[in-house]
């Protein structure tokens, strides 16, 4: 489903990726490890299509996406992926629901049938009694968990979740865990994680560890 080929990536001096290559099967769960700026996150983001390699390309479905531009790749995103991102990127002008639904909203004409979609993901989160409150009135854990809800409302083929259970006590980082194996197994989705919680091994097709710009 996702094909990475021969992927560098350097910021100015540094050399963060060195010519990675990488197979990510539909419906499977992949977890990638590596020490704080070992490249995880850039890595991710060049997967998930939000950044650019600086050689080497990505395949998505047999779509290469460099080919993808403008309104094509967006719609491609909002459709087909998911985010979870290291740091959540909630919009503070609205309450966690419509955090949850704007992507839906956005690809869905059906409005309420996002919303319920949205209010039960919030509910397998432990989010049913925070639906009004806005960003900056929930702990970081919440936010968290609203992101992870955000990023599923769309039921996406693939899943990208960088640090997701970063901001997590040991039960909600349980409860998450469980929920991707899931949706995993009832949806057929796929993920890609990259983490410190070596929890994820369980639950993982195939773990990697990122060092020195290699994957391996
Ligand atoms: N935009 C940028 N400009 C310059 N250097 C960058 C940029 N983004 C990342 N880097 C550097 O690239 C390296 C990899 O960063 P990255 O964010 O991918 O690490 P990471 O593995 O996700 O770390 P962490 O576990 O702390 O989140 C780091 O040394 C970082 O300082
Ligand atoms: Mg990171």
């Amino acid at each position: 489903m996702l094909t990475a080929k021969n992927i560098s990536k350097n910021f100015g001096e540094i050399k963060v990726l060195d010519n990675i290559n990488l197979n990510v099967e539909k419906g499977s769960i992949v977890s990638i490890y590596g020490s704080s700026g070992a490249g995880k996150s850039t890595l991710l983001y060049i997967l998930s299509t939000l950044d650019k390699p600086d050689k080497g390309e990505i395949q998505i479905d047999n779509l290469s996406i460099s080919e993808l531009k403008g309104d094509k790749l967006s719609d491609f995103r909002n459709d087909k992926v998911g985010f979870i991102f290291q740091f959540h990127n909630l919009l503070d002008e609205f309450n966690v629901l419509e955090n949850v639904c704007l992507p839906g909203y956005v690809s869905s004409s059906n409005n309420s049938d996002t919303e319920n979609k949205a209010k039960e993901l919030l509910k397998e989160l432990g989010l049913s009694s925070r639906l009004n409150h806005k960003p900056n009135q929930l702990s970081g854990g919440e936010q968290q968990r609203v992101a992870i809800a955000r990023s599923l409302i769309n039921s996406p083929e693939i899943i990208f979740a960088d640090e997701p259970t970063g901001n997590l006590d040991a039960k909600n980082s349980k409860t998450f865990i469980e929920l991707i194996k899931k949706l995993n197994k009832k949806m057929n989705q796929t993920f890609v994680i990259v983490t410190h919680n070596k929890e994820f091994i369980k639950i993982s097709d195939k773990s990697y560890t990122i060092q020195k710009g290699k994957l391996n």
